[in-house]
């Protein structure tokens, strides 16, 4: 089969990575890819929100099968795009269609989709401009800190934690008068949840469901969780915390609501849900503390950099379980794990989440892609220096997130040994990592 990946972060290196080893694989392009994924398929210049040029990519290769990476392309609606095409609709697309990209691109539509379908998640109710008066009464019901956020997509920024009554108001105002635009032209306020994160992904093609592994990442800058909220600075997986029982408590009350909700309301769903959740604390009504699984938000693809620690840990065909999504047949397809652990550590530019330099040169401890047996780079933010072709392989850094070093271990503390060791190793001008990961598991 020729498939064509759009996306270029780490996230897309590592499915590149684990799609361009199945059989079933017979050419991979990646739009527009990043230096790393020239090495596991081509890449090609064309944006992954692109419609009308990746339309006319697809019909000139053949291409047989489309994966998104990111959710810009399908909260723009690439899977209706396809469907509604003549010359595509046979093409097969793993992604939601954009009625159900909805569950990332508006905050308002997840939280009352939750609570038709019962699913466990935050005490809310949204506001837009003209219910400010509304907003800040509902505020006063909350405990602090409050949680903002703007209904639309923000690239990661649009939620806001803010610790007094003041200042929630205060920002609550800047977001309905347009701090993010339209985005924040309606703000979902919820209570706030206290607990430790995890996230939970499953492959659906609309009526089964497959679940991964699950992972967690390590989203602030700075060690013991501080500064400010990155795209994410490493993930493990396993997580101690996600037991048997744990698991089953979030497939009953979370997973098979919603891909039981999406079919009773009609929704296209053939693609990746990722369950942000929080393990949080809850007091019961005789007063008894427990922990419970709650949903913080979903997204509408696999997370990064969750995703370059779960592809380590699947071992299954992933070409094959994309198949059974794009034909109604995952019920059919075997999906197996690697009981080993898998853990990353994000090498980032200085200065990131700020302002920081492209262009520094990379060099890695050998000249392969990959680190080892037992370690995996994935590039993020990487490019060919200029004048240098994929064969000569100069990277320099063309991002905040550099690169994903990824491995495996006996258990996480093996793993975190080698993804440090070789974190080490790699050079480049103002390098940056976060040395503990997983420490607080
Ligand atoms: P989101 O963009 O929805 O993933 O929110 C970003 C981050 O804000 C989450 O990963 C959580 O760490 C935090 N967050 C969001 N909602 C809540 C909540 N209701 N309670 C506590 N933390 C939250
Ligand atoms: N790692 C969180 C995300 O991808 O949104």
């Amino acid at each position: 089969m020729k498939i064509l990946l759009l996306g270029s972060g780490g996230r897309e290196h590592a499915l590149a990575w684990k799609i361009s080893q199945s059989a079933k694989c017979e050419k991979l392009y990646i739009a527009p890819g990043n230096a790393g994924t020239a090495g596991v398929g081509e890449n090609v210049p064309v944006k992954a929100d692109d419609f009308e040029a990746i339309k006319i990519f697809v019909l000139r290769n053949r291409i047989q099968m489309v994966v998104v990476g990111p959710e810009d392309p399908l909260v723009k609606g690439i899977y209706d795009f396809f469907r509604n095409d003549p010359e595509l609709r046979e093409i097969s697309v793993i992604g939601p269609s954009k009625a159900g990209a909805m569950l990332e691109g508006s905050k308002d539509f997840a939280k009352g989709f939750m609570q038709r379908h019962g699913i466990p998640t935050a005490r809310y109710q949204t506001f837009d401009g003209e219910h400010l008066a509304e907003g800040l009464t509902f505020l006063k019901t909350l405990e602090p800190p409050y949680v903002l956020k703007a209904d639309g997509l923000c690239a990661g920024k649009g939620v806001l934690i803010l610790p007094t009554l003041e200042e929630a108001k205060e920002e609550l105002e800047k977001m309905l008068g347009g701090m993010f635009g339209s985005a924040s032209s309606r703000v979902v306020i919820e209570e706030f949840l206290s607990g430790i994160e995890c996230s939970v992904f499953v492959l659906t093609d609309g009526k089964d469901y497959k679940i991964l592994p699950e992972a967690k990442d390590y989203k602030r800058i700075g060690e013991g969780d501080t500064g400010l909220n990155t795209g994410g600075m490493g993930s493990v997986s396993p997580v101690p915390f996600a037991t048997k029982e744990w698991m089953k408590k979030v497939e009953d009350r979370i997973i098979r609501p919603t891909v039981e909700g999406l079919k009773a309301e009609g929704i296209d769903y053939k693609g990746f849900i990722f369950f942000g959740l929080i393990n949080a604390k809850r007091t019961t009504d005789d007063g008894q503390c427990t922990m419970e699984p709650m949903v913080i938000e979903y997204n509408v693809r696999m997370g990064d950099p969750e995703t370059e620690t779960v592809m380590l840990r699947l071992k299954s065909d992933l070409v094959d379980l994309f198949e059974g999504v794009a034909t109604g047949t995952l019920a059919q397809r075997n999906i197996e794990f690697d009981d080993r652990s898998a853990v990353c550590v994000m090498l980032v530019s200085g200065g990131y989440p700020g302002s920081y330099q492209k262009g520094y040169p990379i060099s890695l401890p050998q000249s392969s892609i990959q680190g080892g047996r037992d370690t995996l780079f994935f590039h993020a933010g990487t490019a060919f220096a200029l004048g240098t072709s994929s064969r000569e392989r100069q990277f320099v850094t063309n991002g905040g997130r550099v690169i994903a070093v990824s491995s495996y271990g006996a258990d996480k503390a093996e793993a975190l040994q080698k993804s440090f060791t070789e974190a080490q190793k790699i050079q480049f001008q103002d390098k940056y990592f976060r040395r503990d990961i997983g420490a607080d598991l």
